[in-house]
């Protein structure tokens, strides 16, 4: 079981550490103009992303992606919402349904359902031949090998590298936007490098019994990864929420005891997330933050930071989300808890 583990303590460890090796080999797949797909996607009148935890993260971002890319109106929807909903439906609708698994009962039966009334599904699934694959009309694969953690790591940074490779794959300057991604996985181990330092400013943080996670545009996804995945390994209650949003509500929540991780790399919106923490720092709140290195003003504002390489702004989920995943990583390890089978959690769900 060690050797499988390649010298990690635990499943989930090893597969944060192959991220740079998953996502170059997904981006390696999508570069060749093999999957081509027979169809304009911006003749859809709107773009349905479907899919359950970690994936429903990974097609928040795609959504952001696809809207600012490909100009059409798109909606991502849990599966299991979806499907108990009276959402129109018809042949001018592509559905993509998320799941690493290709086997969740509420991801299957939303694209069935989207498929029966004319919609074109695609699927994105890690499980070649996994019953997804198998009901759709077409499947992109993430290539990143078997994910045994039960908490989806590698899976989910491999979603984000076949969505950006399908919102970009029908534009005219395509290449150079492959290009840009290619070099992702290089800063990937970059961001892994530092992993010594997240450790230390997570094992500050092992006795908290909340957490909230903050960030805007593609950050939000990423803070809603980022506390999921705290919740699920190490059972700390985290709530992750868009940071412009918290003045409605979780601002309550605040107070010295409150450690509050804010994703906020140099991006479009980074002057308003320095707003927002302004806003958790007047009620004492602890700001953890994730940024670029050397970013003086943010570290400046915050208890810990975590610096990543500097980045496209709309690449940065794939490196923010790093930290996170080690984040919670490290504190479930330091609380000696099965890191990789957690308690009430199963790998695949594949009851309703
Ligand atoms: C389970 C797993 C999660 C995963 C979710 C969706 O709840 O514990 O890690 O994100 O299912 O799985 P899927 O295979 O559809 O991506």
């Amino acid at each position: 079981i060690s050797a499988e583990k390649g010298g990690f303590k635990h499943f989930m460890l090893k597969e944060i550490f192959e991220q740079p090796r998953t996502v170059g080999d997904t981006i390696k797949g999508y570069i060749s103009r093999d999957y081509i797909l027979p169809f304009k996607l911006r003749e859809f009148r709107r773009i349905i992303l479907l899919a359950c935890g970690t994936s429903y993260h990974a097609g928040l971002v795609g959504s952001y992606w696809i809207s600012k890319y490909l100009q059409v109106p798109v909606e991502v929807m849990y599966a299991s919402e979806f499907r108990y909903a009276d959402i129109p439906v018809d042949d001018r609708d592509l559905v993509i349904a998320i799941s690493q698994s290709g086997e969740t009962a509420d991801t299957r039966y939303s694209a069935l359902s989207a498929k029966e009334r004319g919609a074109t599904v695609i699927s994105l699934v890690n499980v070649m031949g996994s019953a997804l694959d198998r009901e759709s009309d077409y499947t992109l694969y993430t290539h990143a090998g078997p994910e045994i953690g039960v908490a989806a790591t590698k899976t989910f940074t491999s979603q984000l590298a076949v969505l950006y490779s399908l919102s970009v794959s029908q534009l005219p300057n395509r290449d150079e936007y492959m290009e840009k991604l290619s070099a992702v996985p290089n800063m990937m181990e970059e961001v892994l490098g530092n992993a010594e330092n997240v450790k230390k400013v997570a094992l500050k943080y092992t006795n908290k019994k909340n957490m909230l996670y903050l960030g805007r545009y593609l950050s939000y996804p990423v803070a809603l990864e980022g506390a999921l995945k705290l919740k699920e390994i190490s059972y700390i209650h985290a709530e992750g929420y868009p940071a412009g949003e918290m003045k409605h509500g979780p601002i309550a929540l605040i107070d010295e005891n409150m450690p509050v991780v804010v994703v906020a790399p140099k991006d479009r919106v980074y002057e308003k997330t320095l707003s927002n923490i302004e806003e958790v720092l007047t009620r004492k709140g602890i700001v953890i933050s994730v940024g670029f290195a050397g970013d003086e003003r943010l570290k400046s504002m915050s208890k810990d930071f975590i610096g990543i390489p500097s980045v496209d702004e709309d690449l940065s989920p794939f490196l923010t989300v790093i930290p996170l995943q080690l984040f919670a990583y490290y504190i479930a390890d330091h609380l000696g808890l099965d890191v990789d089978q957690p308690r009430n959690l199963a790998k695949t769900v594949t009851v309703e």
